[in-house]
């Protein structure tokens, strides 16, 4: 089991993960040298395509490496195997392949849409030299259950299971997009199609799921910074941007829950989150509740507004909004949009305080300018 940091790269919190980890999934140089410098262990990559001086120091440390085309792959392969860490089989080579059957209902993150350029389908590796590959590797499924990945996996099976069967293949990676850690999710129907295809195919098999190693666990604090009448809706400006700070609200595109309201009084001075166990909604669909408001940034950008909630009490300016599942795919995404400031990572520590792992300043910002 890797961890995807693309979802998820807190190197503070890896010491937690690592137990429970073989090692990393990264999608290029900078998260393979982050996972071999904090996380240690397996270092797999895969990326829509490297650049040569990217794979020539990735041959140097990482253990998979898988590639997305037919043309990549014949690109590097003198190069990739005349090397003496896949000579010694320290460093294996592998394929992202597309099983083109989808399984979402979202084409925006579906890998298996037509026109799609993720994974090489069956039919682009007839009469292909493979000899040096020994892996495969599909990614395409999003927030899912074990069923669909039984169905991709005997889909797969259909185009691929020759392949996988013979000799050369030594391993398996069938991605991420696993909601293993969801309460509902059937994680022995998971073990058991893992340990069939181990059997039946004498391959390793790895699953690299992002999300699903942090769901819900995180909240970005936002405070209510103005409250108006405009157009017939009541508007509440925070100090927190979609565009900023919470990208996939408008990428994906999703709504957060609002995990808590903090009045303004309790918010100022309270020396940690204490988090309500039992629910991570304190506000409902627009209407639902006595007070509706549009929550939007304090950005330029018409359309940068998280959403229409509707609360218990009326909000006030001061009072705090903490957004749930702010940890995956938000941490690692945002950008410093109208130079807008990015939030601290905090750590809420199991003594109830808070310890600041990553706070950027101007300088940073600055920084990231060039
Ligand atoms: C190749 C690959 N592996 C793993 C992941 C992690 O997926 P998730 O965070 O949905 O588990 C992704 C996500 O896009 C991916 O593209």
């Amino acid at each position: 089991m890797l961890l995807a940091l693309k979802a998820f790269s807190t190197t503070s919190c890896f010491e937690t993960l690592r137990p429970y980890a073989a090692g990393c999934c990264a999608s290029g140089l900078y998260e393979a040298r982050l996972a071999a410098r904090h996380m240690g262990g397996h270092v797999a990559v895969y990326s829509p395509a490297y650049r040569a001086d990217e794979l020539t120091e990735l041959l140097e440390f990482a253990h998979h490496i898988d590639f997305n085309s037919i043309p990549q792959w014949q690109r590097f392969r003198s190069q990739c195997l005349s090397h003496p860490r896949v000579q010694s089989g320290e460093l294996q080579l592998g394929l992202r392949i597309n099983p083109c059957y989808s399984t979402g209902h979202t084409p925006l993150y579906d890998p298996c849409i037509p026109g799609s350029r993720l994974g090489i389908p069956a039919n682009e590796l007839e009469g292909v030299d493979l000899s040096g590959i020994s892996g495969l590797h599909f990614h395409t499924l999003c927030e899912q259950g074990a069923q669909e990945l039984i169905d991709t996996f005997r889909a797969f099976e259909k185009s691929f299971g020759a392949l996988l069967a013979s000799p050369r293949i030594k391993y398996l990676n069938m991605g991420g997009g696993h909601w293993i850690t969801k309460p509902n999710y059937d994680r022995q129907a998971l073990i058991d199609l893992v340990k069939e295809i181990k059997e039946c195919y004498k391959v390793e098999v790895y699953l690299e799921p992002g999300e699903a190693w942090c769901v819900h666990t995180g909240v970005l604090k936002a405070m209510v910074l103005d409250i108006f009448d405009s157009l017939g809706y009541r508007h509440a400006i925070l100090d927190v941007s979609a565009s900023a700070h919470m990208p996939d609200v408008l990428e994906m595109p999703y709504r957060p829950d609002v995990y808590a309201v903090r009045p303004a009084g309790e918010a100022c001075g309270t020396p940690a989150l204490q988090l309500p166990a039992e629910s991570y909604a304190a506000a409902a669909e627009p209407g639902e509740l006595p007070h509706t408001y549009r929550l939007g940034a304090p950005t330029c950008l018409a359309g940068d507004v998280i959403g229409d909630y509707s609360f218990h009490t009326p909000l006030a300016v001061g009072d705090e909004l903490l957004f749930d599942d702010m940890t995956h795919y938000t941490i690692v995404k945002t950008t410093h949009f109208n130079g807008v400031p990015h939030p601290s990572v905090q750590l809420l520590q199991e003594n109830g305080t808070l310890r600041t792992v990553c706070a950027l300043q101007y300088a940073d910002f600055e920084h990231r300018l060039g």
